[in-house]
């Protein structure tokens, strides 16, 4: 019924559904959502701006995340428990989260145990301190909550890194190596302190002597989208557009952040375009719903994709406005569907990483 639904008979659908359910509920869309979906969202933002959307609508009886799956199960672990989170498509997941399942990391974590020991040193740092980025499952949140550890997005990594450092004397970061390389290596750290931690091999694939220098243990995940954009593609953009500015998102390789003007979160990116004097010229290494939109709102500059094939994320892309439609005209008729719950016992140490990162000033 839904499938074969002309757009504009789901536009009727979304927005009548929407209307009679009121202040009851609240639509959260993450920047990369398609614009069919993004028009109708209370709340545009990138993953720390929706994670505090979340808190701000404690009235609000339903919360459909468009988003991903991971998203969705931040906004249900940070709003009340009254409250319902939907994710109106389930296979809305993220191949970077899936790099990191919570036995490897467990796996991991013993290893590192054995060999720095688990004493505070003299400062009464930690051997090692957990940190890991919010695009991964709530059971990891939940381990680095369990373990003196924390969550960080890519608008405020540097911040929780300098956190982390403040307790421990070492790191380790996951699911993406891309964002707490380039992370860390802003903050000064040699990348020969930075190993990269390949599951189901002894120390992770490297020497007990890289590891015993190691000051972030890098898990080996990546973003399929980001680590497509190339310094080539950088090279390209500065010939075909002379005083071009380069932004890309950290979860781009380091040469590509090394190779471009400046690099930041999704609403980073967004601001420095706002922000801009008419007459802007721009190439832009990330998710191209993003990229397409400010390019939309933004005539008066020139705005590009680095990358020229164009090519979405496709779990974002599996919010389509009928799986909207449906999940709203079911919550209109009183049915919670696709509900996103994360166990008690998973929540509550989660809860502790997250309240940590949002205590951490931005
Ligand atoms: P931000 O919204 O934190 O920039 O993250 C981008 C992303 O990959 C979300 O999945
Ligand atoms: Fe995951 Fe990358 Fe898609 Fe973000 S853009 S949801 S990190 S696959």
């Amino acid at each position: 019924e839904y499938r074969n639904a002309s757009a504009a008979e789901l536009d009727l659908r979304i927005r009548a559904a929407k209307h009679a359910l009121g202040d009851r509920l609240v639509i959260l869309g993450h920047f990369y959502q398609r614009d069919e979906v993004v028009k109708y969202a209370d709340f545009v933002g990138d993953s720390f701006q929706l994670a505090n959307a979340a808190k701000t609508r404690p009235d609000a009886e339903y919360i459909v995340f468009c988003g991903v799956h991971f998203m969705a199960e931040t906004a249900d672990m940070l709003s009340k428990p009254e409250q319902s989170v939907v994710l109106p498509n389930l296979a809305a997941g993220c191949s970077m989260a899936d790099m990191a399942d919570l036995d490897s990391v467990q796996d991991c974590w013993e290893e590192l145990m054995d060999l720095y020991g688990n004493e505070p040193d003299a400062d009464g740092r930690a051997p090692v301190i957990p940190v890991t980025y919010m695009n991964s499952s709530a059971a990891l949140k939940a381990f680095c909550g369990r373990n003196g550890g924390i969550v960080c997005t890519s608008s405020n990594a540097a911040q929780v890194l300098e956190w982390a450092f403040a307790r421990g004397q070492r790191v380790l970061f996951f699911p993406d190596q891309h964002l707490g390389r380039n992370t860390a290596k802003a903050m000064g750290i040699p990348l020969e302190q930075m190993p990269v931690w390949q599951p189901e091999q002894k120390l992770g694939g490297n020497t007990e002597a890289a590891m015993r220098d190691a000051k972030v243990i890098l898990w080996h995940g990546y973003c399929s989208v980001h680590k497509r954009f190339t310094v080539e593609q950088i090279r390209h953009a500065r010939l075909r557009h002379p005083g071009v500015r380069v932004l890309v998102h950290p979860e781009c390789p380091m040469e590509v952040v090394d190779a471009a003007d400046e690099y930041g979160s999704t609403d980073y990116i967004k601001r420095r375009i706002e922000g801009a004097e008419p007459g802007g010229v721009f190439a832009i290494g990330t998710e191209i719903n993003l990229v397409q939109r400010l390019a939309d709102q933004h005539p008066e500059h020139t705005i590009v994709c680095l990358d020229s094939i164009i090519c979405p994320c496709s779990t974002m892309y599996r919010i389509h406005p009928s799986y909207l439609a449906w999940v709203l005209e079911s919550l209109d008729r009183g049915e919670i569907v696709n509900q996103i719950s994360v166990a008690d016992d998973v929540a509550e140490p989660a809860r502790v990483a997250l309240e940590r990162m949002l205590s951490v000033k931005p």
